[in-house]
């Protein structure tokens, strides 16, 4: 079906993807129009080797290949810059379409660890695009019933590999300047990269009105539809019907419904989606979810919850 141009959302150890052949570029137009994202917001290149991944790059630097040493397959995502088209180019040399990089110079690309995301990469015999199967701006999918309530009949087939076991989407990592810079925390932390590589930048956050510094940087992201507040000391609201999202103190009222997230940051991640989007299913007037701590490992997950809480 890929091979045909068909969109097939597949698992990853993150969370579920909307593939595409990268190579197709309008098979993935059809995953920005079924996503509803602009066209502005990049993709993520998936491959099923390092080699697949050198053959869609200019430069592979040395960083490169100690981090895919130590993180691939995981969930790493570099982001290098693109192969140009050539003439003399082996059909090994493929060169992303522009609508996959929204038109940069640069390619975002991982090997996901999901043995049915390897398959299917290697099956397709193509590397894949594949932005997270749910529409623009809302929660991510990390499992194959979050796609088909997302995405639905607009996905031409949904692989089943269970949930989800890191439950938040990748880091994604430039390598384009010398001094590597972090451009979206997840699955690997700032920490686990610098214990490689070395000191890590952190992209300036964007400033309202202002170009982004690197796209996919939009405060609103992640959300679910119900709103979401983000609460300390147990102060949740006091209209409306609400769900608490418990991690260390208990809400400061007996009539909000309870739900005890989990005590270590690799538990709560895998579980946060989709704990978001059972609360949305239930039709409460609000989430309010009692912030873990301010730690390194905590970092993907509170850019995540600050986002969703973003309007
Ligand atoms: O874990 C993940 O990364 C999941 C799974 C499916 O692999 N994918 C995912 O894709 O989260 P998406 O499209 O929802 O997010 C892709 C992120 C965006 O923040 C985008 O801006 C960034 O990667 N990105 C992709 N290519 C880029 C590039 N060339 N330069 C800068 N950022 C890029
Ligand atoms: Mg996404």
């Amino acid at each position: 079906m890929l091979r045909r141009g068909r969109l097939v959302a597949f698992p990853t150890e993150t969370v579920y993807g909307l593939g595409a052949d990268a190579l197709d570029a309008q098979a993935v137009a059809r995953i920005y129009a079924v996503k509803r994202r602009p066209p502005t917001s990049p993709l993520i290149v998936h491959v099923a080797s390092v080699e697949m991944a050198q053959a869609l790059v200019e430069v592979w630097p040395e960083v490169a290949g100690q981090l895919a040493q130590k993180f691939w397959p995981g969930p790493l995502t570099l982001v290098l810059q693109k192969r140009l088209p050539r003439q003399d180019a082996s059909p090994a040399e493929a060169t992303i379409p522009d609508i996959v990089t929204a038109g940069l110079p640069s390619v975002g690309i991982r090997i996901p660890a999901h043995p049915l995301a390897l398959a299917l990469i290697r099956a397709a015999g193509v590397p894949l695009a594949a932005p997270s199967a749910n529409r623009f701006t809302e929660l991510s999918p990390t499992t194959a019933d979050h796609v088909r309530q997302s995405l639905g009949s607009e996905v031409d087939l949904i692989l089943d590999g269970g949930p989800c076991v890191v439950g938040i989407e990748s880091t994604v990592l430039s390598l384009l300047e010398p001094q590597p810079t972090l451009l979206r925390p997840g699955g690997i932390s700032q920490q686990q990269l610098e214990a490689v590589i070395g000191p890590v930048a952190l992209a300036s956050q964007p400033v309202e009105g202002r170009p982004h510094p690197a796209p996919g940087m939009h405060a609103r992201h992640y959300s679910p539809r119900t709103v979401l507040y983000l609460v300390e000391d147990g102060k949740v609201p006091h209209v409306g019907r609400g769900i608490y999202l418990q991690y260390g103190a208990a809400p400061r009222s007996s009539t909000v419904a309870v739900h005890q997230m989990p005590q270590s940051a690799p538990d709560y991640a895998m579980t946060l989606y989709d704990v978001l989007h059972r609360a949305d299913a239930s039709n409460y007037d609000w989430i309010a979810v009692d912030l873990p701590p301010a730690a390194p490992d905590w970092e993907a997950i509170r850019d995540r919850l600050r986002r969703a809480a973003a309007n």
